[in-house]
């Protein structure tokens, strides 16, 4: 006889542990051992955490070990098992590992390949296992849904009854026992919710304010109102997506010499052609139907934003049109204005800019993409694929976050729905745009940010980090990828990886081609490309866009959620009162502060960029080059703080120190 070592790791999760008896079978290249009883005596080796050690028994080696099978039996009652892995020293003193990482529910077999990453080279395996079954299974469980037609599809299914699998941790779900009221009680604010007064003067919004701030949220509260920090903001606020370089201004938006040099000091035409002229445009919102909150019509506009980079490298606005169309009642507000008027033309465009944010540079380019690379993935990869075991990671949390969002903040009574002015009709027409309009191009950040223009603008900490960082995670899947496609005539006869791009494709991006989103992969070179922005998105992009929401939203005159007025005609009616009454009341502020702070603040059993606890691959290659991708974060991290040292408003968001390595908020 000979004996095999089988240590099997429980996971280290809530309720991960069983005490029904657990059975294993290993399966060789040269044959497969008894189906064993795995039990200790007086002991129960499968609670939450364990390492317990066993012994199978075989009358011969079994040679190469490729698979074990797994099932647990009960006989009072079943409980739920995760085991985490197994590990396997044969007689020739060799050990195989078996990444498992999935929740046991049942009384079935269960198949798990030993942990060497494979590309499907059409062998038959030994024992009952094929990957076409594995894939034919997670299709059952992971099925595609439409939520609304013209956006990407999504995960069949309510948050609550989501696979196992995919579902948060305890930790996780007790923060996020999810709704604003939580958020309300956090902030202390849950006594306004539902006062539907308007504020009569800024010190009520402060005093609401006053109670929770972070450090860059007080910074914005004393900075809001200012031209360069409205400048400022589109580069290395929460929304960096909508500026690029002007070098010809739209025919609907007619600026002219006089109303921006007003002392003749230089020329639109000098300043476009010297690169010094930005545009924001958000035309995509012309049309949308504003919402209607607490019984009243609110107001979104559609504004056209000029900005220009002074002499001291300082982003300031000089026009702003607060319709597409150009009119006599849709003035054209310059900073020369009255204080009122200007003040009031910006919040309209910031209340603008919070709307198209949320919907598409968050919601959509984030959260709604990861769920269409995780289900592609989930559906079309079996484990022992290498992009199965990079990419996993990076799904961790988002078809329940994702779902969440569905039920919590974009339903009939979701919080969105019911204070954001786009909330309703207007939400589902700006993701249907966006998508529309949607490009593969503006998902990789060095073309956005050549296609913008803006690869010399100063102070763009947004890009400089993203760059950076979108050098550090391309080398990393470089390296992982090259090594198991060594050419390309290897990726395009890999049917499961095509198959994974392909439903992308048409799940994500519904067959468009104009976004320019790869139907197919020809070469290794683009396979690389795309795996790399599908984890910048998750990762990087995400925390981007997500975590400052309570930073620049938290007080709320710099980010209204709706208006409750509509612009101004003319110049000269704005004022202190009018402002006041146009911003949101006291409810919809309370609800939305509530909001961004859930959605912003730091989760507890956070993973951090490149970090795996769940070790999917074991070949030393690819560990190798985890280290070294962990290095390269570390070094950017430290970069990053140093740099933050010398701002009196650092850019943290991109430090790999605080980036998730997935959507999970
Ligand atoms: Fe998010």
């Amino acid at each position: 006889m000979v004996q095999y070592d089988v240590t099997v790791f429980t996971g280290d999760l809530a309720w991960a542990g069983t005490s029904n008896s657990v059975y294993i079978k290993l399966v060789g290249t040269e044959g497969e051992s008894e189906r064993t009883h795995l039990w200790k005596l007086l002991h129960t080796p499968f609670h939450s955490g364990a390492k317990s050690e066993f012994t199978v028994s075989c009358p011969t080696s079994l040679g190469d070990l490729v698979l074990i099978e797994l099932d647990k039996q009960s006989y009072f009652h079943d409980d739920a098992w995760y085991p985490a892995k197994v590990e396997v020293t044969s007689p020739e003193d060799k050990t195989y590992h078996f990444p498992i990482y999935h929740w046991i529910t049942d009384i079935e077999m269960h198949y798990f390949r030993e942990g060497t990453a494979k590309i499907d080279d059409g062998s038959p395996l030994p024992g009952g296992y094929s990957r076409q079954q594995e894939l034919e299974q997670e299709r059952k469980v992971y099925c595609w849904d439409i939520y609304e037609e013209g956006i990407p599809h999504c995960i069949k299914g309510k948050a609550a009854s989501l696979p196992d699998d995919v579902r948060f941790s305890i930790t996780k779900k007790k923060e996020m026992a999810y709704n604003y009221v939580t958020g309300l009680v956090e902030l202390e604010l849950l006594e306004y919710a539902e006062c539907k007064k308007k504020f009569t003067c800024m010190d009520g919004i402060s005093r609401l304010f006053f109670l929770h701030r972070t450090p860059i949220s007080e910074y914005v509260s004393h900075h809001w109102d200012d031209d360069a920090f409205f400048g400022y903001q589109y580069l290395n606020g929460v929304n960096p997506l909508v500026i690029r370089r002007c070098t010809a201004l739209p025919e609907n938006f007619p600026v002219t010499d006089q109303m921006v040099f007003t002392h003749s000091q230089s020329s639109l035409t000098d300043e476009m052609k010297n690169g010094n002229i930005f545009l924001c445009d958000y035309k995509l919102l012309d049309g949308v139907p504003a919402n209607t909150i607490n019984g009243k019509k609110q107001y979104l506009m559609a504004p056209l934003v000029l900005l220009w980079k002074t002499n001291n490298d300082e982003l300031t606005p000089i026009a702003i049109q607060l319709k597409q169309k150009p009119a006599e009642d849709n003035p054209i507000f310059v900073p020369t204005d009255s204080k009122d008027d200007w003040l009031l033309a910006k919040i309209f465009v910031r209340s603008a800019d919070f709307n198209l944010y949320e919907l598409s540079a968050h919601l959509l380019r984030t959260h709604l993409l990861a769920e269409v690379f995780a289900m592609s993935l989930l559906r079309n990869l079996p484990m022992v694929h290498p992009l199965y075991k990079l990419l996993i990671p990076h799904t961790r949390y988002t078809l329940q976050i994702n779902a969440l969002a569905r039920e919590k903040l974009m339903s009939e009574d979701g919080v969105f729905t019911q204070f954001a002015a786009c909330g309703g009709e207007g939400a589902i027409q700006i993701l249907q745009r966006s998508l529309d309009s949607l490009t593969y191009s503006s998902l990789c950040i060095p073309e956005d940010i050549a296609e913008r223009g803006l690869n010399d603008v100063p102070n763009f900490y947004y890009r400089d980090d993203g760059l950076k960082l979108w050098e550090i995670i391309h080398s990393f899947v470089s390296a992982v990828l090259g090594h198991y496609y060594e050419t390309d005539d290897e990726v395009q006869h890999d049917a499961e990886l095509q198959t994974w791009i392909h439903d992308i494709y048409e799940h994500g991006f519904l067959s468009k081609e104009r976004t320019g989103i790869p139907q197919e992969f020809t070469t290794v070179d683009e396979m690389v490309k795309f795996v790399t922005m599908v984890i910048f998105t998750g990762s990087a992009q995400h925390s981007a866009v997500n975590t400052g929401q309570y930073d620049f939203g938290g007080w709320m005159p710099n980010y209204p959620t709706s208006m409750e007025l509509p612009p101004p005609t003319k110049k000269g009616d704005a004022s202190e009162t009018r402002i006041l009454n146009t911003l949101p009341d006291v409810s919809t502020t309370v609800h939305g502060m509530g909001t961004v702070w859930l959605l912003s603040r730091p989760s507890a059993d956070s993973v951090f960029l490149g970090h795996y606890p769940n070790e999917h691959f074991s070949e030393e290659f690819p560990l190798q080059k985890i280290q070294e991708f962990q290095d390269a974060l570390k070094k950017l991290s430290a970069d990053i703080k140093d740099r933050n040292k010398k701002l009196s408003l650092p850019y943290t968001y991109l430090d790999p120190g605080v980036i998730e390595n997935s959507v999970s908020i």
